[in-house]
């Protein structure tokens, strides 16, 4: 089958047995068949090469198929694959410990399951469950997934709307405002949510001493607080997790997408002694996933870790990541007319076009180019940067190049369209 004839077959079979609207909206930006990668490269359907600064939306921090999680996952295989789950795992069992040496102060315990959604759920029934209270505050502009739980703290009511009434007891208050969070967390409250920076609402930042005062505010009223990790663990923010920085440790941690390496799914939910104590005392099996935790997806997350210590990720991702967001501000700053602001920690960076149009053009402009971008799902004005955290220098300076001809290119057609 010729490239044009797989394109063609493969979009009939998208749009009679998967999304056809989803199909058009992907064919209109330009993407083709994803079809090899590798490192931070992928190629599509017609040999044409990208370097991926979209990064499976975070899934990919050690880039395409790493070898040492590659064969981490082809040497489980050749043993057990998936989990009899009567029986005692090693594989669960090493990860777990081996998150716990990693993760922030007072956070022992995991669940594993197998995406973000699936860790937040876990997270909100935890809360529930340890507090005995019914009321979340959330933060407007948030993402925590599209489950009915997940997404009844998602801040985007055009994701909520249709599907009322949702999970109750969920409140909205503006991201970094802490004064607000603080007026709204009371002695009804099982959990405070929280991205440490928020990554589909448009890598917004929040002021220092954010986190801290969640968490006073939580320990206050006896209240959880969960910090949603699923994006910006793992090093991508040139922090193990971003809430190092703040020196703030949750009670609920909610994980995924860099776990698995970018070649298996794996989510975890990890907590306090206490709280899962109180979980599992009552009931060892209140929570539980048939896949979550399984040996090949365990293999994937030991490597993964092994991987992030040993190419000293974090590190790199916070100097890589000042170099390209050194970049683009440079290429910003001549067409101030159409950028806002560079933003982002490490490597989550956030561009933030003036008017809503820009992004798409750019995007259109940068694939074209050779470069995988997107814009932040909860606001469309913000180009999203989130290349594997192995990112080299040279390809940085072609996507900051890239990106200064696409902002040049796209102020063109501008002008020639007013
Ligand atoms: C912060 C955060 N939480 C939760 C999720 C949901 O993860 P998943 O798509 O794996 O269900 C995402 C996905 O983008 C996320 O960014």
């Amino acid at each position: 089958m010729d490239s044009e004839a797989l394109f063609s077959d493969v979009l009939a079979k998208y749009s009679d047995h998967l999304n056809p609207y989803l199909a058009k909206l992907m064919a209109f930006g330009g993407f083709g068949v994803e079809m090899e990668a590798e490192g931070c490269v992928i190629v599509d359907h017609e040999g044409r090469s990208f370097i991926d600064c979209l990064g499976g939306y975070g899934t990919f921090a050690l880039g395409h198929r790493h070898p040492r999680v590659v064969a981490a996952v082809k040497n489980q295989l050749d043993h057990m694959a998936l989990s009899g789950k009567a029986f005692f795992s090693k594989q669960a069992a090493d990860l777990a410990t081996n998150l716990a040496e990693v993760a922030p102060p007072g956070i022992e315990y995991s669940f594993f399951c197998n995406s973000g959604a699936e860790a937040v759920e876990a997270a909100l029934k935890f809360a529930k469950g340890y507090t005995g209270r019914v009321k979340i505050v959330s933060t407007e502009g948030s993402y925590h997934g599209k489950t009915l739980g997940a997404l009844a703290v998602t801040g985007r009511e055009k994701y909520r709307k249709r599907y009322a009434p949702l999970m109750p007891g969920a409140e909205f208050v503006p991201f970094g405002d802490a004064s607000a969070a603080e007026a709204a967390i009371d002695g009804s409250t099982a959990a405070m949510i929280v991205e440490p920076i928020q990554g589909e609402g448009g890598i917004v930042v929040p002021p220092d001493g954010y986190l801290s005062r969640l968490r006073a505010a939580c320990d206050q009223h006896g209240a959880l607080l969960i910090i949603d990790e699923v994006q910006t663990g793992f090093g991508r923010s040139g922090y193990m997790f971003a809430c190092e920085r703040d020196g703030v440790s949750p009670d609920l941690l909610p994980l995924a997408k860099a776990l698995g390496g970018g070649v298996m799914p794996l989510g975890a939910m990890m907590g306090t002694r206490e709280i899962f104590d109180s979980i599992f005392s009552a009931n060892p099996i209140a929570h539980s996933s048939t896949f979550g935790g399984n040996a090949l997806a365990c293999a994937a997350g030991i490597a993964t870790l092994e991987v992030i210590r040993d190419e000293n990720l974090v590190q790199k991702s916070q100097v890589q990541g000042e170099l390209l967001k050194k970049g683009l501000a440079e290429a910003c700053s001549r067409h101030s007319d159409l950028v806002s602001e560079v933003r982002g920690r490490g490597l989550m960076v956030g561009v933030e076009f003036a008017m809503d149009e820009v992004g798409e053009l750019v995007v259109a402009q940068l694939m074209k180019r050779g470069i995988c971008v997107a814009y932040a799902l909860n606001n469309p004005r913000v180009l999203r940067f989130e290349p594997p955290l192995i990112i080299s220098t040279a390809q940085i300076d072609q996507v900051v190049d890239s990106f200064g001809e696409a902002l040049t290119e796209t102020a063109e057609l501008l002008t020639m369209l007013v």
